[in-house]
């Protein structure tokens, strides 16, 4: 395993729609265990591949001592509405409040490509939000509400 650079707001590549993964082979386990220990080693709790540089539908989360991995992640079902305190680690220093779905399941394929289905609520929920908004080239800055609450 290795630490990868994350690529920093300014960089276009973050803009950019990632590709689906057709190949769920060793070069994308390589790229999966880069990003746990790159999300580990930087104080995060979700990480696209997108921001250490590849454009590729794939996620890792690490929330409530919880992870996990989503290749090629799509929304199915969200439900309510939560307006909590986000960050990113592309996004050094900046916090914002944004609103998120309180639950959302989500359907996705395992590093073997197996599919799965997986609902989170709250802070799960967020992750699951957040990173696959950076499959798209969204950021959380863009939603970024302007008001501070409490
Ligand atoms: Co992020």
């Amino acid at each position: 395993m290795a630490i990868r650079n994350v690529v920093q707001v300014g960089d276009e590549i973050l803009r950019k729609k990632s590709k689906e993964v057709k190949e769920f082979d060793e070069k994308l386990w390589i790229l999966l265990d880069d990003m746990k220990e790159t999300m580990i080693k930087n104080d995060g709790c979700g990480l696209a591949a997108v921001q250490v540089g590849i454009l590729k539908r794939a996620i890792v989360i690490d929330v409530n001592h919880m992870y996990i991995e989503l290749i090629n992640p799509i929304i199915i079902s969200s439900s309510g509405e939560l307006c909590e305190k986000e960050g990113c680690l592309s996004c050094k220093g900046q916090i914002g409040y944004v609103k998120r779905p309180q639950e959302v399941t989500v359907k996705a394929f395992d590093r073997y490509g197996n599919e799965f289905v997986i609902t989170g609520e709250n802070l799960l929920a967020k992750a699951f939000c957040h990173e696959i908004d950076h499959l798209e080239g969204v950021l959380f800055i863009d939603k970024m509400e302007k008001v501070k609450r409490k």
